[in-house]
Order: structure tokens, then sequence, then C-alpha cells
């Protein structure tokens, strides 16, 4: 049996979080379990599931609002994550020297906790992508997950 996905979402204006429902439909779609956080909290994530995060980057390549707290915890209790798989959407717009940092932060901070990478990060350029829900599912498609 697949493992369940929870799936992280970091968005402050929304458009990260769309996008996150419109893949839990198409997974769940394909028979996967999923858990849907749009606010990410520390107790509530089950840890021995697969991870999908999606996270735009705000301010100067911060973390958007919804799971700014979630990573602070994260940084602070340096979890062994040795176990953990995971696939990440990174959310940004190129016209920012900070493009996608959020992201790129967050999969830094998991691999140095020991998790793995199960497909390379998927950028998405808001700047110039007027589709990314495709690009997004196309992307979740290729994804063996475990
Ligand atoms: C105030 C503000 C700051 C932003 N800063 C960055 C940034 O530093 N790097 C980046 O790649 N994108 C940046 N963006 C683009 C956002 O990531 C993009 O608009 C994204 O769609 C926002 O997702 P959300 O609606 O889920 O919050 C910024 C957007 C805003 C409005």
């Amino acid at each position: 049996m697949a493992l369940p996905i929870e799936i992280l979402v970091g968005s402050t204006a929304g458009n990260t979080e769309y996008l996150a429902t419109e893949i839990e439909q198409k997974l769940n779609a394909s028979n996967h379990t999923t858990q849907f956080h749009d606010f990410p909290k520390w107790e509530e994530i089950n840890f021995n599931a697969t991870f999908l995060l999606c996270i735009a980057t705000h301010g100067a390549g911060e973390y958007a609002e919804s799971i700014v707290d979630f990573m602070e915890h994260l940084e602070h209790r340096q979890p062994d994550l040795t176990h953990l798989k995971f696939a990440l959407i990174a959310i940004g717009d190129s016209s920012y020297d900070t493009y996608c940092s959020a992201g790129i932060k967050a999969s830094e901070l998991l691999q140095r906790l020991g998790a793995k990478e199960i497909s390379s990060m998927l950028k998405i350029d808001m700047q110039i992508t007027t589709e990314p829900e495709k690009i997004a599912l196309e992307w979740i498609d290729q994804i063996s997950w475990p």
C-alpha cells in the first residue's frame, strides 16, 4: 500500500493554496490518501507519510505566511527525518532576485535533516506562467510515490 501524502501549503495570497487543492484532487483520483494542511501545525503533521510541499516565496525570499511557524519548528527542533521522502513545488516570480528562495530553503533544510527529495523540485514562475495547474499536474504525474 502506498504511504499517505501530507500536503503542506505555504501561501499568503491564496494562489498556492488553490494550486495545492487541484493537486490533491488529482492525487485522490489516482487513489492516494492525502491530508491537506493549508496552515501546517507541527502537532498535526504525520511524519510517517510522504510530504508534498507547495511553497510560495514572499518578502525578500521569505516563506509565505501559512508555513512560517512550521518551518521555524523544523529549524529549531531538528528532527531526524532520514525515513522521510518528499517532493516540493516552489512558487515564485522571476522578477525577484530571490526567485523561489523559500522553496529552495525548505528543500535544503529537509535534506539537511536527512529527508530524501523524490523528484527534482518544480519551480513555477508566476510572472510568465498562465497555467500553473497544468504544469504542476504533469509534474505530479511523473513522480513514483513510495
Ligand atoms: C509582496 C510580495 C513579495 C514577493 N516576493 C517574492 C520573492 O522574494 N521571490 C519570489 O520568487 N517571488 C516573490 N513573490 C511572488 C509570489 O511568490 C507569487 O506572487 C505567488 O503566486 C504568491 O503565492 P500565494 O498567492 O500563494 O501567496 C512575491 C509576491 C509578493 C506579492
